[in-house]
């Protein structure tokens, strides 16, 4: 049986839940506990504290966490990422607020920076000598200049809307953040290992699947190899004859990203009847 470490609360928790039901791995929250068996996969799951969750990983308490990769560059000893899961983005900035004269960062030389990730914070200062004082607090730290506190702050940012509603503005962002799979470094040559392979296997398969669509057309058969050059599909192109004599229906698959500027193309090349389809699972 696998142990997994989730956020008991906050911003991860709605999506790491919902991307191990995309596995299909169901975990019944809601009642209160703290410790919970997953149905459609061998795994238990443990509601805890975003910064507790490191130590509970590195002790051996739980195999894997689901956390931010911005919690790796502040308690990260011993811990690595297995996977990205691409949910959840934001950055570590720093940020001043609009009204004071602080706009590069050698203007914090002699200042103080509130923060709640002060390894980070000082790995950064140290690289970019800068010599200010870091004020350590957990939370609410967009608060700390107004108050007077601190002259800057260093905190996650995601849409910006804390900073803004705050009087703050970003001056520098020190590294970008998204929610990952995390593991002790040495996972692999655990007993369990193989256990977390196969749960790597199902993630891997479902983000594959989010970021792909499969797209249907209908050409007319002298079309077909402009319409294969311009589709960059798995391998090549499914083409199956229509009833309509020289006509051909194609299949493959495209990255979401790409499907606007492709489908231009595609109807250029006369590709007609075009449907795109959301896959629910890849395997690679
Ligand atoms: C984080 C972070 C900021 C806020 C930024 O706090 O500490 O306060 O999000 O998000 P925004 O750029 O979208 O406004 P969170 O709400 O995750 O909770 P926390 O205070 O426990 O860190």
């Amino acid at each position: 049986m696998l142990k997994i470490a989730v956020q008991k609360s906050g911003r991860l928790l709605e999506e790491s839940l919902s991307i191990l039901r995309e596995c299909g791995i169901y975990v019944p929250f809601g009642d209160g506990r703290l410790k919970t068996e997953a149905s459609g996969f061998p795994l238990e799951i443990y509601f805890l504290r975003n910064s507790d969750i490191p130590s509970y990983l590195r002790d051996g308490v739980v195999d894997l966490a689901i956390l931010g990769t911005n919690m790796l560059a502040e308690y990260g000893e011993g811990i690595s990422s297995i996977l990205p899961l691409g949910f959840s983005r934001c950055r570590l900035s720093i940020a001043t607020l609009r009204e004071n004269n602080l706009q590069r960062i050698g203007d914090l030389n002699g200042k103080r920076i509130a923060t709640s990730y002060p390894v980070s914070l000082d790995k950064y200062l140290k690289e970019n000598n800068i010599n200010a004082q870091i004020h350590e607090i957990s939370g609410s730290v967009e608060i700390a200049p107004t108050i007077g506190l601190a002259d800057a702050i260093c905190d996650l940012v995601s849409s910006g809307s804390t900073l803004m509603k705050n009087g703050l503005s970003e001056m520098e962002v020190i590294f970008q953040s998204e929610a990952a799979l995390i593991g002790r470094s040495n996972y692999s040559a655990e007993s369990n290992a193989g256990l977390i392979e196969k749960l790597v296997f199902r993630l891997k398969s479902v983000l594959a699947a989010n970021k792909s669509k499969y797209i249907l057309l209908n050409a007319p058969n002298s079309s077909i190899p402009n319409i294969c050059r311009i589709l960059p599909g798995m391998k090549s192109p499914t083409i199956l004859p229509l009833a309509q004599s020289g006509w051909s229906s194609l299949h493959s698959v495209i990255d979401e990203q790409q499907f606007w500027d492709i489908i231009e193309e595609l109807k250029l090349a006369g590709a007609e009847g075009i449907l795109i389809i959301p896959i629910e699972k890849m395997i690679l």
